[in-house]
């Protein structure tokens, strides 16, 4: 039987300068994804790689002194190096410099033109070279580029073009009736209103200066970095050089990129797919932006995060569960280094680590070791494996969909309700009664088998984890770890555990504010801070009111439903609130101090007959109420358990 296949590509990063967290977030991503659908059984092709041509390029190699080849050579030895070290499962990884790329460029181009859709003209243009992107006058904001806000250049020469236009009436139909084509649903209706406001023609050649493929019909000109880009999962899936693979792999399954790209893999891509008479790809899934402490991650700022430096700190399962738990895919995230402790401590080292560690040591302390297959069904037991079933199925269902941070939380779900059942069972008191002896056997297993299950399920995720318990249970680490071997009763009769070390030691943080483990501490835990004594906060002379006054304000309380931060603010939430049966937006200022996962579901009170007002261009509704102390504190006041719609008084 042939498998079915599945092809996940990355966007190739450009190699102008070393990656961040937030290519290592995507690429983590991708990789968790990847790793999924080889366990469900695909034949997958991973793909990843750099985007080496274009002007932005060749000015940072002609400051450094370099060709630009020898610049890149030394930037893609790096990224290579950080998906090795991050646990990345590419099956191959694509160059634009490649030969391999070259002719399928330039055969595609010749092809385009040949047919027509490629034509020559006199160009003046906006560029902005960091995003290597045309604008037009009335798309830039405030003068500069509506992506980054940078300065643009006039760009004016003799150039191709590629009719862009042509195809648009039969982009948009296909978008509309390709309902699941752009990912998430926000992103897809941001491109329809793009393309209805018109596309112009691309200009696809340059000949200012010289670092690209060469146009094959007019050699005194360079292809646009992004034809050249975008055509990159093509050479990925074989075209040109291996007609097996690619006609098993292409159309590509999905295209996981930033939202700021979505763009160019929704209008330019699928336009020259479609002209090329090639199938479009299934899913473009346009993922949000990681924003650290707050804020945008900024060379000028200082705050961007290395992320070889965390992986030497935490290691590499650490941050892969941090990226993949804290954020939802389609929304811009936090990275905070609290937080990233925080989850290391309360998710793997304490609800993880403590299960296998506990269970491994009374597995040895009772039983020399061995696993006894024994099975003495009672309620506790039989909820447990109806609960490890579910959390199988949904985890699938989860996966299929990408809602990977709920996945996780399924299974940890499973890991919290196992801690529970070690108490609820008591295998101490067990082990003192001679008469409980295939009870203990019982409990034993099942705590061995829900982590037998565990390790495969969240072997996605932390793929360096997964084999150190099964080693600790005692089971040989199979070459892929397969979803069919999660079902319950897998783990062997007679299997004998390896006690090891916990897996996953907590982090403490020492007086220099250097993260330590247990194991390596050296210093004493440092003598908890003294409370900061906040000023009073002033009070405000306000007029008195009556209660007429006050019964003006309509206090409901109001569940949030999403929450994303509005871009380019660092304080600005956009939240869409449910008040009974009403669903409407907020914007509030709450953003440096909830993460969009702490907003989603918590139900707060707002002022429901606020007037409407627009902020960054989005409409409020109402307004939240917080408590602040002036001091850069803030905490919502809010009501847990309370419906949402009902009266505050
Ligand atoms: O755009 N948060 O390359 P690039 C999350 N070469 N993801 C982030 C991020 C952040 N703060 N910053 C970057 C290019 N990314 C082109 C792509 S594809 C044919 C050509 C991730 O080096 C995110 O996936 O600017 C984003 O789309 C990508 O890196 C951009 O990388
Ligand atoms: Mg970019």
């Amino acid at each position: 039987m042939t498998k079915p296949s599945f092809y996940i590509t990355t966007p190739i990063y450009y190699p102008s300068d070393n990656l961040h967290i937030g290519h290592a977030y995507c690429t983590t991503i991708a990789d968790s994804i990847a790793r999924y659908r080889r366990a469900a059984g695909y034949d997958v092709l991973f793909l990843t790689g750099s985007d080496e041509h274009g002007q932005k390029i060749q000015r940072k190699a002609e400051e450094k002194g370099v060709t630009p080849i020898q610049y890149v050579d030394a930037i893609v030895a790096n990224f290579k190096l950080l998906w090795e070290k991050l646990g990345i499962s590419n099956d191959d990884f694509i160059r634009t410099s490649e030969k391999r790329h070259e002719k399928v460029v330039q055969e595609i181009m010749q092809k385009i033109y040949d047919q027509g859709d490629i034509y020559k003209k006199n160009y003046e243009g906006l560029y902005c070279v960091p995003c290597e992107s045309y604008w037009l006058e009335r798309q830039l904001v405030d003068g500069k580029c509506p992506d980054c806000g940078r300065p643009v250049e006039k760009m004016q020469e003799e150039s191709y073009f590629f009719k862009l236009s042509k195809y648009q009436d039969r982009l948009l139909e296909y978008i509309e009736q390709n309902p699941d084509f752009i990912q998430p649903v926000s992103r897809r209706n941001e491109m329809i209103n793009f393309i209805k406001q018109g596309l112009e023609d691309l200009c696809i050649t340059r000949t200012t200066f010289d670092w690209g493929i060469k146009v094959p019909f007019d050699d005194k000109h360079v292809v646009y970095v992004w034809f050249d880009a975008l055509l990159n999962y093509f050479t990925g899936a074989g075209y040109g050089y291996d007609e097996e693979k690619f006609k098993k792999f292409w159309p590509a399954d999905l295209h996981l990129v930033g939202k700021e790209i979505v763009r160019f893999h929704t209008i330019i891509w699928p336009i020259m797919l479609m002209a090329m008479g090639a199938e479009l790809p299934k899913q473009v899934y346009g993922h949000g932006w990681l924003v650290v402490e707050g804020d945008k991650m900024s060379k000028s700022k200082g705050n961007v995060i290395d992320p070889l430096g965390l992986i030497e700190e935490f290691g590499a399962d650490a941050i892969r569960y941090f990226l993949l738990r804290e954020i939802n895919l389609g929304s811009d995230g936090n990275f905070s280094r609290d937080a990233l402790i925080t989850r290391i401590n309360a998710d793997l080292a304490n609800d993880l680590g403590n299960l296998l560690h506990r269970t491994v040591s009374m597995i040895d302390k009772y039983h020399g070791g061995k696993i006894h297959k024994t099975a003495v069904p009672e309620a506790l037991d039989n909820e447990l494996i109806t609960l490890a079933g579910e959390t199988v199925e949904n985890y699938k269902k989860a996966m299929d969909k990408m809602e990977i941070n709920a996945a996780i939380k399924g299974v940890w779900t499973l890991i919290s309700r196992t801690n529970k059942y070690i108490d609820e069972t008591a295998p101490w008191l067990l082990a003192k009664d001679e008469a409980k002896a295939a009870r203990l056997e019982a409990v034993m297993y099942n705590l061995a088998e829900v982590l037998r299950i565990v390790a495969i399920l969240i072997s996605p995720f932390v793929p360096h984890t997964s084999p150190k318990i099964y080693t600790q249970l005692g089971l040989a680490v199979p070459a892929h770890f397969m979803l069919t071997d999660a079902a319950w009763g897998g783990l062997p009769d007679g299997t004998i555990v390896q006690k090891g070390e916990p897996i996953y030691p907590r982090i403490e943080i020492n007086e220099e504010g250097v993260t330590v483990t247990a194991a390596t501490k050296k210093t004493a835990p440092p003598a908890p801070a003294a409370p900061k004594v906040a000023e009073q906060p002033k009070q405000e002379e306000k007029e008195e009111i009556s209660i007429d006054d006050f019964a003006k304000i309509d206090l409901r309380v109001a569940t949030i439903l999403t929450a994303e931060r509005v871009p380019k603010t660092d304080k600005l939430m956009e939240l869409s609130v449910k008040i009974g049966e009403e669903e409407r937006t907020i914007v509030s200022g709450i953003a440096q101090h909830y993460t969009e996962e702490q907003l989603v579901g918590r139900n707060v009170i707002v002022i429901a007959n606020l007037k409407a007002a627009k902020l960054r261009g989005i409409e409020s509704r109402g307004m939240l109420l917080a408590a602040s102390d002036g001091q850069g504190n803030l905490v919502l006041a809010d009501a847990p358990g309370i419906a949402s719609g009902s009266k505050v008084k």
